[in-house]
């Protein structure tokens, strides 16, 4: 297993916290938060516009980040946009895609997405008078691909799917969705927060005409994002964020934009984080991602044997279809309780809806707690939660296990 608590310094700060919230944010490795200072510190000036030497730095080391991006996803570099997040990159699709939907078309989600990948299509719909459909989960926490035949026809435009659910932890067949949808012509977006931290993804082979994350889930800052986009639907389609740096002329009755990839990104952008952002993708590699996958596929291992045991876990058994996020409910006990419990022992999870409030209500459930493993946690943290757990069960039900 890897040992790699001590590269992060909100673990060293905390020596007996058991952080099991990755899945929300994952923590920084020191390397990051050193590479954000350094900018601050010796050369924290804006990018792409001065035309003395400290400018030009920055600008370099702004832009590699983007040149390491690429790399990771496989892409172009004119196809990496940097966004404040997952978040934002959902909404700039929706406001600049709006231009293909028609009344009476169809865009398609799953019944598993995250409110970031929910609303945004949800308003574009009632806006535009289209239909917004819904790809249904089997009862093995998947995505039931019947559903998706049924749900995908000649009127669909747009495929939105996350590529790993943040409640159920289901990684979902993307491929499958691609063929899907561009037999029918439509676009395929995927929403990659969950699925990023676990290696690289190449968009090539997925064939998704759009790809969105956050820094903040890779090990990286928060205030940062991607959005990659195929370069020649970038180049067709027109910014809905206008300002400074992403234009090429402008008079006061007409502008014309840069070229790509400055044409989606106007303003200053977070800076440092894109710095910060490039350092947390070089720590990956140099662990190495075979290693990291490794070590992810003995927690999920893990967890699987042990939490059966104390708590009905509210995901896919399956090993190979599952990031190391688990949602777990004890029946009759409500996961605040749980998660405020398991908190005096400084377990840190997650309780609620997940930023998933309709698919919970789809579920049935109030909530569930839930713990997600990142790349410092180790099987002594799973033991952690599971005697959690019991204690849990001790106070609330009355149960010794
Ligand atoms: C699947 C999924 N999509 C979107 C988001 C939104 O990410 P952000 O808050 O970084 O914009 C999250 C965050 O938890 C997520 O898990």
């Amino acid at each position: 297993m890897l040992e790699l608590k001590k590269d992060f310094p909100v673990l060293t700060s905390n020596p007996n916290l058991v952080y099991l919230d990755s899945a929300a944010s994952a923590l920084r490795p020191q390397a990051v938060v050193d590479a954000m200072n350094d900018y601050y510190a010796r050369y924290g000036v804006n990018v792409n516009r001065g035309i003395y030497d400290l400018s030009d730095y920055a600008t370099i080391m702004y832009e590699k980040t983007r040149e390491k991006v690429a790399e990771f996803l496989q892409a172009e570099i004119e196809e990496i946009i940097f966004t404040s997040g997952t978040t934002d990159g959902l909404n700039t699709l929706s406001r600049i895609l709006e231009q293909k939907i028609n009344p009476g078309d169809n865009i398609v989600v799953t019944r598993m997405e995250h409110h970031a990948n929910l609303i945004p299509w949800q308003q574009l719909a009632k806006r535009k008078q289209a239909e917004l459909r819904f790809i249904e989960i089997t009862s093995n926490y998947e995505l039931d691909l019947e559903s998706t035949k049924k749900v995908i026809d000649e009127r669909t435009k747009i495929v939105s799917v996350t590529a790993a659910s943040n409640v159920l932890g289901t990684i979902t067949p993307i491929n499958e969705f691609t063929v899907l949808a561009h037999s029918v012509g439509a676009l395929v977006i995927v929403d990659a927060a969950q699925l990023i931290p676990h290696g690289p993804i190449n968009v090539k082979d997925i064939d998704c005409d759009f790809l969105v994350f956050s820094g903040h889930k890779l090990y990286g800052p928060t205030g940062v994002g991607v959005l990659y986009g195929k370069k020649k639907l970038l180049e067709e389609l027109e910014p809905v964020a206008f300002g400074g740096d992403m234009i090429s002329r402008v008079s006061y009755e007409s502008a014309s934009w840069a070229e790509l990839p400055h044409k989606f990104e106007p303003g200053t952008p977070p800076i440092a984080e894109v710095i910060g952002l490039g350092t947390a993708l070089d720590y990956l590699r140099q662990i190495g991602w075979n290693n990291i996958q490794a070590h992810e596929q003995e927690l999920v291992n893990y967890v699987l044997e042990k939490l059966p045991e104390v708590a009905t876990i509210i995901g896919p058994a399956n090993q190979v279809t599952r990031t190391a996020t688990f949602s777990f409910i004890i029946p009759n006990t409500h996961p605040h309780d749980i998660g405020d419990i398991l908190n005096r022992d400084q377990i840190a999870v997650r309780v609620g809806h997940h930023c998933a409030m309709p698919l919970i209500q789809h579920l049935g459930l109030v909530g569930t707690t839930r713990a997600a493993f990142g790349i410092y946690n180790s099987t002594d943290d799973v033991d952690a939660l599971i005697e959690g757990i019991k204690k849990v069960k001790k106070i609330l039900l009355n149960e010794y296990l």
